[in-house]
């Protein structure tokens, strides 16, 4: 039978849950302490409904529910907010309502170069993945050795600052999300009209040296001037409409830089931090990395490296504790029902990782042993004994299948598995429309976390230093920036 999900108690009439929405995240994680049921909540802002879902089998729910829902209407909230997509665009989208699937939905009337919402999801998802990902790995690493072995690669970029003002941009982004005014924020609009800027003379430059059109499998997977063949693919489909115009494909590109980069860089650093913390961690990591460098230090093997399983463990560890993204679905079309509850048309479903990375109870019950609170780093969270499986499957198991060991052998090396995780680790979201660009995050926090420190050597500087705090400021948006600055020190690694 399906239910009806309770409204939060409000005090304002009309206005419901509004002001509490200023501070979202801590919002999600109160209603999370208050409630002792993991059931939905609803919330409202105003006209708008909020189905709040916090038990593991719902927020699996929501995940398949993605036929059936969109997150359109949030996205064009970002791309218009922090990226100012311009108004005719953020029309276009809207007016797309042939839905993500490979043929548009029943009803729909909107030609084929205009499914700009269907485009944009195929286009990233085929290029950051198979043998475009294999490609994209040996370029970066080829870049970042390049990069760290010279650090003078300065006069054949077309926009110098693009990095720094890139930065700066990250900083203000609960601002733009918060919509505050550019009066009270001139630098960050300053900042980031100069970003777009900076992306449409880019796309002017390519355009005039290379074809954007040319997409053939012959056709190479990265030339200099578009990069890799994902943005020439964006510009392609792009250009067969009059509404994506300049503005909107600058829009689009450095929305992908920004999210190709923003969260990676944060996550890098603590990463990086948590080793250093913890030296003994940090020798245990360098082990698995030499294990796949050659004795000079150069060359190492990337796809073993990515399946290292401290190394896997740590960067695991590392999202779950450090990134906090409210994932949303609309049921744009029609009422739905998702897990046993009404969503009525338009309404919004929403899922904290905060809520669920620091829920003992839950990760207790998909079999995860807690050595360490949720609340604390533990870099071997996700490594679990060769014959472990999730109680879900426990009873399936074949018995005698351990064989016994020598008391004196050395222990088994443990394994890295996210099984029985879904609903409780999710950073990169979930269902169809999860990040197209997890596996080359998971690779290039890998490779240069490996490539780091065997370059390298690093120390925290000062005790103050170990005592780092993500800064919630950013929550629910993605990886948490430190508070305040991180002192370290770092020289090359003498040469053997
Ligand atoms: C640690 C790094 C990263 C994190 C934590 C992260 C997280 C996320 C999350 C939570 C979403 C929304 C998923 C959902 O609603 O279910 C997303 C979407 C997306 N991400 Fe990532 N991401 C990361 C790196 C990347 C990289 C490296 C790329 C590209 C190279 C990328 C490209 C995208 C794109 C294009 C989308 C929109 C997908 C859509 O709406 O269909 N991300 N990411």
């Amino acid at each position: 039978m399906l239910r009806e999900v309770p409204v939060v108690p409000y005090w304002i009439p009309g206005l419901f849950h509004a002001l509490a929405f200023l501070d979202p995240a801590e919002f999600l994680l109160k209603l999370q302490r208050r409630f002792k049921s993991d059931a939905p909540v609803q919330l409202r802002a105003g006209p708008i409904r909020l189905f709040f879902y916090r038990n593991v089998e719902d927020i699996k729910a929501v995940f398949r529910a993605s036929k059936r829902t969109t997150n359109k209407s949030t996205t064009l909230f970002a791309l218009r907010n922090l990226f100012d997509l311009p108004k005719s665009a953020v029309q276009f989208y809207l007016d797309d309502n042939s839905g993500m699937g490979q043929r548009p939905r029943k009803g729909s009337n909107v030609a084929p170069e205009n499914r700009i919402n269907y485009l944009i999801a195929l286009n990233v998802k085929t290029y950051l993945s198979s043998h475009y990902l294999e490609d994209l790995d040996q370029r970066y690493m080829t870049a970042l050795l390049h990069h760290l072995d010279s650090f003078n690669i300065t006069d054949e970029w077309l926009n110098p600052n693009f990095v720094d003002d890139l930065l700066v941009f990250q900083q203000y982004i609960p601002d733009f999300l918060h919509l505050l005014p550019s009066w009270l924020m001139p630098r960050a609009f300053r900042v980031r009209k100069r970003l777009l800027q900076n992306v449409k003379q880019w796309h002017q430059h390519a355009h005039r040296h290379y074809d954007c059109s040319r997409l053939a499998p012959e056709d190479p997977n990265w030339e200099p001037y578009f990069g890799s063949k994902l943005m020439r693919a964006r510009e392609n489909y792009s250009l067969k409409t009059t509404e994506m115009t300049p503005d909107a494909r600058a829009t689009e590109d450095l929305g992908l830089i920004f999210v190709a980069t923003t969260n990676i860089v944060t996550s890098m650093f603590w990463f990086i931090y948590e080793a250093l913390k913890d030296r003994d961690l940090l020798s245990r990591l360098n082990e698995e990395i030499s294990d796949c460098t050659s004795s000079n230090g150069t060359d190492p093997e990337i796809k073993k490296l990515t399946i290292q399983p401290l190394l896997q463990s740590t960067y695991a560890e590392v999202l779950r504790l450090y990134v906090a993204i409210a994932a949303s679905r609309v049921a744009e079309y029609n009422d739905i029902n998702v897990a046993g509850y009404v969503i009525p048309k338009d309404s919004y479903m929403v899922i904290y990782s905060r809520s669920s990375a620091l829920d003992h109870a839950a990760w207790a019950r998909a079999g995860r042993t807690l050595i360490k609170p949720l609340e604390e780093f533990d870099a071997e969270r996700f490594l679990v004994d060769q014959d472990w499986v999730r109680p879900s499957l426990a009873g399936f198991r074949k018995p005698g299948h351990t064989p016994a060991r020598d008391p004196d052998s050395p222990q088994p090396k443990k394994r890295f598995t996210v099984e029985g995780l879904l609903g409780l680790w999710y950073p990169y979201g979930g269902g169809d429309r999860i990040c197209p660009g997890r596996h080359y995050a998971k690779h290039q926090m890998v490779l240069s976390f490996a490539t780091i420190f065997s370059k390298f050597d690093l120390e925290l500087i000062g005790s103050e230093a170990s005592k780092a705090a993500p800064n919630m400021r950013y929550a629910p948006f993605g990886a948490l920036p430190p508070v305040g600055k991180i002192p370290f020190r770092i020289k090359k690694k003498a040469a053997i």
